[in-house]
């Protein structure tokens, strides 16, 4: 579960941000977050794992529930319950973030690690993820080796290798062309129908007709179409 409410975010020293932001996403959901740039989205993610906390003294608030974890609330969280919520979200960023002196399988083998994981069960996730996300022939290449398509691909790795719950989801297809950006929204597809739920950024209109899933819409860092 995921509820914001009444989330404000201003920048230091700016106005700008999202402002008084209220929705909930059930377990399992797939929604997409829509919005021109500079609306608010990738603002809005950093809220859900909390590398961003709603401004203090306006009474937002994030709160993020787990199985078998009492509710992350941002109000009153501390930094290793931080860690903690992350290990349960996966995040495709918008700029991928890989590590560009190892290659595939390391980048993979890296996320897993940090979330104690180690030894065959560590190798059969990688090996798993690899097929899924169609990387297995490209394990050994390094970053600067890989097409736009396979980084993002990477970076999707990366991110569901842990089977996280919650995964969060910059606009995967941005940088990608038709074809490569079905083959990312078939990978989203799948992790939806295992139960995954997945918070999707996108300004591309031509997808969201294809993917009938709810829309969060903003516009100016205020939600348009408000969900409850
Ligand atoms: N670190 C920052 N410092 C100051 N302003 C920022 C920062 N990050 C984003 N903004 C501003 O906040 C607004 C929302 O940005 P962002 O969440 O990145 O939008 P989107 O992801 O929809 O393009 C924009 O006006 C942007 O310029
Ligand atoms: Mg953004």
């Amino acid at each position: 579960m995921i509820q914001f409410l009444h989330v404000t975010h201003t920048y230091e020293g700016t106005w700008k941000g999202i402002d008084d932001i209220t929705f909930r996403i059930e377990p399992g959901e797939f929604v997409f977050l829509t919005g021109t740039s500079g609306a608010g989205k990738t603002t809005l993610l950093k809220h859900i794992y909390m590398e961003e906390l709603p401004d203090t003294g306006r009474g937002g608030r994030v709160l993020i529930g787990l199985p078998g974890e009492d509710v992350f609330d941002s109000n009153r969280i501390r930094r290793s319950r931080i860690q903690r919520l992350r290990r349960d979200i996966g995040v495709v960023f918008q700029d991928f973030r890989l590590l560009t002196d190892r290659d595939v399988w390391d980048n993979v083998a890296f996320a897993l690690r940090v979330r104690g994981h180690s030894g065959k069960l560590l190798k059969r996730r990688i090996e798993d993820v690899l097929e899924r996300t169609r990387l297995t022939s490209r394990r050994h290449a390094h970053p600067h080796e890989l097409s736009g398509g396979e980084q993002q691909r990477v970076s999707i790795a990366r991110a569901i290798a842990g089977e996280p719950y919650i995964v969060l989801a910059d606009e995967p297809t941005g940088n990608l062309d038709r074809e490569n950006a079905e083959g990312v929204l078939d990978i989203f597809r799948q992790l939806h129908a295992s139960g995954t739920t997945i918070v999707m950024a996108t300004h591309d209109l031509q997808l969201l007709e294809r993917l009938p899933h709810r829309q969060l819409q903003l516009e100016n860092g205020r939600l348009k179409t408000r969900w409850f």
